[in-house]
Order: structure tokens, then C-alpha cells, then sequence
């Protein structure tokens, strides 16, 4: 088994670093404090090819693996979990999908802006009643001839107001339950969609989160991705990918912490010495880093496991599940670590861990990776 990263995936790894680094962490406890959406730093991760990592250059994408992705989402996550979630969803939910299931049209006509960052997309699948319950869609696509006449509501959409493009599941043949389920192209300037007021959120502060309605959308048949009644699987096979990408952003948030308590307990005195010289302190730092290395080996496996085609559904769960806990888990210890300082804002581990939380709720909760993860085992 070969650890070595390639010289490629090691330069992409260090660019997203520099990036992190020198354009996220100076306005990011701002962000959060305003919920403002970062604007200037999206654009900046379009021009450096952040937006399309996987999309072939055809389309004006990367062509990198998932691998070298997965190394992008954990730096950028280390500073800014609200631009990578805003990266995850348009690298894994909206281009991934449209690369693999959509027309040469749609490819044309959307994916190429999608790729490069001149727009961003939005995956519409969680309904007031249908989160976890994904079959359960109350949004209908009614089948009219030439066009579909979409009608409901999704919830909790992240980049809802940013987005041009939307991917909304809806349901087209109530009869035929999951197999009647649709995935439809909608443009945002589409007459009778109507865009929520902003949700005000615990953490990823930065990100939009909306809720979207829509009421008699006219869209075009040839906006329909895949065969009639494929909804549903290509929601089930974006968010098995997606999983991964918030696998290695739950990583990066661990990271990010734990890296900020290393240093902190070296600069810290109490008792006379600096307090990583604590045993306490020690030991949260040994078990810290003990989970982010298992987390990113898990995180590394699904990647690996998705670039050499093989099945990653149980592997991107169990990277998603195991990763998310260890960012929740190292991010409460960091703000142990910090103390005082780690109750307020300018220390950033307090960010840290309300990002953390919502690894373990979006693209499915820890308890349905569990029901993904046992499905596999057990079939
Ligand atoms: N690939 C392809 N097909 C799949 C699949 C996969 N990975 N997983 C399931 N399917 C197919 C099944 O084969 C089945 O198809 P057939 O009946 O035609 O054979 C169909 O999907 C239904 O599968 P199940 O019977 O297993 O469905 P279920 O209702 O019992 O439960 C579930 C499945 C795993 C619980 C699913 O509903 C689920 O993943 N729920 C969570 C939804 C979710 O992650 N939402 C996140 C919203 S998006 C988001 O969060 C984005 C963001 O903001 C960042």
C-alpha cells in the first residue's frame, strides 16, 4: 500500500494552504460575526480551479482526482469551513452530477460555468418534512409534455441565494414512490421561484442557507438530468461522493483546531511552565491527533476508493461518520485547551466548534452513515 502523495496532489495541497492562509484567515471571524457571504474569496477559488477540482478540462475543470480534492477541502476547511462547504456542494453535489448524468447540452450550457467558478450551484433535496427521509418528496414535477410545472418547498439549501443554477429533486409519479422521482435543472431567474429569507445559523455562518419555493415553474423537459424517474439514485450517488468532500471538511476543521492548541499550549504559561508541559494537556493533544490521523486515512480510503472506481458508499460514510465526530470531539477539547480564550471569538476554536457541528447533520446525520455503513455490511 503506497502512503506517498504524488508530486501533483502535493502542489495542489500546498496552493489550497497558501490560499487558506493568505485570503481566508485575516476576514474570517468577521464573516462569521456578520454572516457574509464571501464573495471576493468564492470568486478567487474559482480563478485557482477550487470549484471544479474533478470536472475534466473539457469542461474547464481540473481533472484532478479525489484524492487531490479531498488534501484542498481539509486546508481550506482548517481556516474557513463556510467557503469549503460552498466548494463541496458545487465540486461533489452540482458539477460531479452533471459531469457523470448530465446531456452534452447541459454540460455546455451549464457545467462550464458551474467548473470554472463564473457561477455556483445549489442541490435541492431537503423538503420541511424530508430530510433524513429523502424518498418522502412532497415537491411535485408535474409532467406537462415539453415542460415540467414544478411546484413546493425545499429547506436548509446552502448557496440558495448565491446560486444560479439549482439541482432540485422533485416528485413526478407519486405512484412509482422513490422510482418516480426527478432531478431538474432550474435557473434562478425562472418565473415563480422565489428564494427564503437567510437562515441564522450556529455555525458555517458565512455560507447562505435559504429555504427555496417554487409555485407553477415552467422547466424545460430538456432540463431533466438522466431518464425519467432517476431523481432519486442521482441524489443517492452525488451525496455518496458528497460525503466524502464533508468527510475531509470535518478533517479540516479537526485540524485546524488541533493545530491552534498545539501552538497555544506552547505559549501559554500556568504554574510556571507552559502548559503543554501538563500532562492534561498532553494527553487531549495525544488523542487529538491520534483521531485526525485515523479520520484522514478513512477520509484518504474513500477517495482512493472513488478514483479507482471502486464502490465508496461504506467507505465515504464511514470517512464521513468517523470524521465528523473527531472535528465535534477535538474542537470541544481545543476550547478546553484554550481555556478563557478559547470562549471568545478572536481564538477561533469557538467557531471551530459550531462548524463542527453541522459535519455530523448535512448530506445525511451520523445515524444515517450508520444505516449506510450497515446496509453495505449486511447485504
Ligand atoms: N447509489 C445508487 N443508488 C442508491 C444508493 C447509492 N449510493 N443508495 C440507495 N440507492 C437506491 C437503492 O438502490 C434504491 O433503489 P431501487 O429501489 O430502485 O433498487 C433506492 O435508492 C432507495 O434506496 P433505499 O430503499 O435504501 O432508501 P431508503 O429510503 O430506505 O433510505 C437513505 C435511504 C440512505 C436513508 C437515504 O434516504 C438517505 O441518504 N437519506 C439522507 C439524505 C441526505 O443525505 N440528505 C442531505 C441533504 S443534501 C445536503 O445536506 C447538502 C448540503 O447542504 C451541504
Amino acid at each position: 500500500m503506497n502512503f506517498q502523495l504524488t508530486e501533483e496532489q502535493l502542489a495542489v495541497q500546498a496552493a489550497a494552504r497558501d490560499f487558506a492562509q493568505n485570503e481566508l484567515w485575516a476576514g474570517v471571524i468577521e464573516r462569521d460575526e456578520h454572516q457574509k457571504f464571501p464573495a471576493e474569496q468564492v470568486k478567487k477559488m474559482g480563478e485557482l480551479g477550487f470549484l471544479g477540482m474533478m470536472v475534466s478540462p473539457e469542461y474547464g475543470g481540473g481533472g484532478m482526482d479525489t484524492v487531490s480534492y479531498v488534501l484542498a477541502m481539509e486546508e481550506i476547511s482548517k481556516v474557513d469551513a463556510s467557503c469549503s462547504v460552498i466548494m463541496s456542494v458545487n465540486n461533489s453535489l452540482v458539477c460531479w452530477g452533471l459531469e457523470k448524468y448530465g446531456s452534452e447540452e447541459q454540460k455546455q450550457k451549464y457545467l462550464t460555468k458551474l467548473a470554472t467558478g463564473e457561477i455556483i450551484g445549489a442541490f435541492a433535496l431537503s423538503e420541511p418534512e424530508a430530510g433524513s427521509d429523502a424518498t418522502s418528496q412532497s415537491t411535485t414535477a408535474e409532467d406537462k409534455g415539453d415542460y415540467y410545472l414544478l411546484n413546493g418547498t425545499k429547506n436548509w439549501i446552502t448557496n440558495g441565494s448565491t446560486a444560479s443554477v439549482y439541482l432540485v429533486i422533485a416528485q413526478t409519479n407519486p405512484e412509482l414512490k422513490h422510482r418516480g422521482i426527478n432531478v431538474l435543472i432550474v435557473e434562478k431567474d425562472m418565473p415563480g421561484f422565489v428564494i427564503g429569507p437567510k437562515e441564522n445559523k450556529l455555525g458555517i455562518r458565512g455560507s447562505d442557507t435559504h429555504s427555496l419555493m417554487f409555485t407553477d415553474v415552467k422547466v424545460p423537459k430538456e432540463n431533466r438530468i438522466g431518464a425519467d424517474g432517476f431523481g432519486f439514485k442521482f441524489a443517492m450517488q452525488v451525496l455518496a461522493g458528497g460525503r466524502i468532500g464533508i468527510a475531509a471538511q470535518a478533517l479540516g476543521i479537526a485540524s485546524g483546531a488541533y493545530e491552534l492548541s498545539v501552538k497555544y499550549s506552547k505559549d501559554r504559561k500556568a504554574f510556571g511552565v507552559p502548559i503543554a508541559q501538563h500532562q492534561a494537556i498532553q494527553f487531549k493533544l495525544a488523542d487529538m491527533a491520534t483521531n485526525i490521523d485515523a479520520a484522514r486515512l478513512l477520509c484518504l480510503q474513500a477517495a482512493h476508493d472513488k478514483d479507482a472506481g471502486l464502490d465508496y458508499a461504506k467507505s465515504g460514510a464511514m470517512a464521513k461518520l468517523f470524521a465528523s465526530k473527531t472535528a465535534m470531539d477535538t474542537a470541544v477539547e481545543a476550547v478546553q485547551v484554550h481555556g478563557g480564550y478559547g470562549f471568545v471569538k478572536e481564538f477561533h476554536v469557538e467557531r471551530m466548534m459550531r462548524d463542527a457541528k453541522i459535519t455530523q447533520i448535512y448530506e445525511g446525520t451520523s445515524e444515517i452513515q450508520k444505516i449506510v455503513i450497515s446496509r453495505e455490511i449486511l447485504k
